[in-house]
């Protein structure tokens, strides 16, 4: 098997092409009306592709839509509150991402003269931004000649170049970028997008993703989220979250006390409440 094991560096030019037409065409056909494909604003952009990591494109545009017109800018959103901002948040769930992205808004205002694609270029500094996300902005708002490669995009390019599942996230940015038509980027990325949701889906291929999320009920993560909810409302006591969660004091504490670190909670005497509040 390893002898004839095609990687991306086998592939000839004429198979990329055909690869390249086939996708652009069936876009041409199916493309999606989605909101933030009506705009080149990277902060809607990037609003949009955080929103969309994890939640559905039917749920995020509605989300979305409500979200610009609360803050139709990075300023506004900079200068709302953490609860404020966890508040419009609940509903799209993994609510890390809405602390992450308020954490980011500021740094962006404050750091990077609001300008988001200056901050996209140095994403490192942005907690909740890796390299997809920050690719995708400077790819939908500028149209550069960038890629980027996501659970569905790593999906398509396995099924179509039949490569092995283990194959290397260097080699298929790699690959990537040799299937780019150059200038095209914003449209061929959405184009992926819709040929992957629409078209070769996950259950079509059995292709699954790289980094399967781990069950949320009974996770931490639905612990954090239930904490964040509860803190919303009042501040609390380890004793009263013990009582509603019924779960152990010591799996609780850890979980609070990472909040804390991550300063999204704050402790007074024997209260916990959410930081800014
Ligand atoms: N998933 C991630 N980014 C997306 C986009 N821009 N359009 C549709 N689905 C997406």
């Amino acid at each position: 098997m390893a002898s004839s094991q095609i990687t991306s560096r086998n592939i000839p030019n004429e198979k990329i092409k055909r690869f390249q037409k086939k996708v652009l065409s069936f876009y041409e056909k199916n493309k999606r009306d989605l909101p933030w494909r009506k705009t080149t604003d990277p902060y809607k952009i990037l609003l949009s592709e955080l929103m969309l990591q994890q939640t559905q494109v039917k749920r995020v545009v509605f989300f979305y839509e409500k979200w610009i017109a609360k803050w139709p800018t990075i300023d506004t959103l900079a200068s709302a509150s953490l609860p404020e901002v966890l508040q419009m948040w609940m509903g799209l769930g993994y609510n890390t991402r809405a602390v992450n992205l308020h954490y980011t808004a500021r740094t962006i205002v404050s750091e990077f003269k609001s300008d988001v694609i200056t901050a996209m270029k140095q994403y490192k500094e942005l907690p909740g931004i890796g390299r997809y996300t920050s690719q995708a902005v400077l790819i939908f708002s500028s149209n550069a000649d960038l890629v980027t490669v996501d659970t569905n995009i790593r999906r398509i390019l396995i099924s179509e170049f039949r490569l092995p599942t283990k194959i290397s996230d260097k080699e298929l940015w790699d690959l990537a970028e040799k299937c780019l038509p150059l200038g095209k980027s914003r449209d061929w990325h959405n184009a992926l997008m819709d040929y992957g949701s629409l078209h070769l889906t996950a259950q079509k291929t059995g292709i699954k993703p790289k980094t399967q999320q781990s069950r949320f009920e009974g996770s931490n993560r639905q612990v954090r989220a239930r904490i964040l909810r509860c803190l919303l409302q009042k501040s609390m006591s380890l004793t009263e979250f013990e009582n509603i969660f019924r779960l152990e004091q010591m799996r609780l504490k850890t979980i609070i006390d990472k909040m804390i670190e991550e300063k999204i909670v704050i402790k007074r005497s024997t209260l916990y409440q959410l930081k800014e509040l």
